[in-house]
């Protein structure tokens, strides 16, 4: 499964490259604006730090013209610049010519298995599930995750299943489980999924034991 982190924040996307496990990096209008800064700049110095690892910019028109206008300045930024653009019907016609002519769209906001199936209809390079929005209003967020991976992958559509919304390192476990293509994760989640009390304590143990009869290990 591919991680990418949920996050405008450099210092945040710089640490967790440094672990060489990042695959990728999404935004949102409100990750960006935590920044005080704005979409095009931010996404320029992202996109450096990424290479050649796809980096998500959400559009902010609502009309199909609006947003091929401006997908295509977003995607000038670098070639690894992907598309944001929330779920509805102009995205359906925005998401079909910006991919004709090349440009990867990340179609984002969605909450059914249905609107996902409707992107990638329209060539999504990326679809994104809000698995914790559903939690949040009472709706498992994980039923709608699972049924967007089967049916894309029943018909063997390219595009690629993004768990969104992720608010715990269960909701990254469930996505691996049921086969997701790629998980974005926020800053303090990828923290928490590389720690564990009975490591902390191994570690611990095995330096106290070290020491018993080598002396000060460092
Ligand atoms: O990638 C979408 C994600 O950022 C939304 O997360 O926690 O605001 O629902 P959240």
């Amino acid at each position: 499964m591919k991680i990418f982190i949920d996050t405008a924040n450099l210092d945040m996307i710089k640490e967790i490259n440094s672990w060489g496990i990042l695959d990728g990096v999404t935004t949102n209008p409100s990750l960006v604006a935590k920044e005080g800064t704005d979409t095009p700049t931010r996404v320029a110095e992202i996109a450096k730090i990424l290479g050649d690892r796809p980096v998500s910019a959400e559009v902010m028109a609502l009309d199909a013209e609006g947003m091929i206008k401006e997908g295509r300045e977003l995607a000038k930024i670098a070639p690894n610049v992907n598309v944001k653009l929330p779920m509805c019907v102009e995205t359906l016609k925005a998401t079909k010519a910006l991919s004709e002519e090349g440009i990867k769209v990340n179609v984002t906001l969605i909450f059914s298995p249905l609107q996902a199936l409707m992107a990638a209809k329209a060539g999504a390079a990326f679809v994104s599930p809000f698995v914790g929005r559903l939690d949040d209003i009472g709706t498992r967020g994980n039923d709608m995750l699972a049924e967007t991976v089967q049916i894309l992958n029943t018909y063997g559509f390219d595009t690629e299943v993004i768990a969104a919304s992720i608010r715990h390192p269960t909701h990254v476990l469930d996505a691996a489980e049921m086969g997701c293509d790629i998980a974005t994760i926020p800053y303090n989640i990828l923290k928490m999924m590389v720690a564990h009390p009975k490591t902390d304590e191994g570690i611990a143990k095995f330096k106290a034991d070290y020491e018993k009869v080598n002396g000060p290990s460092q």
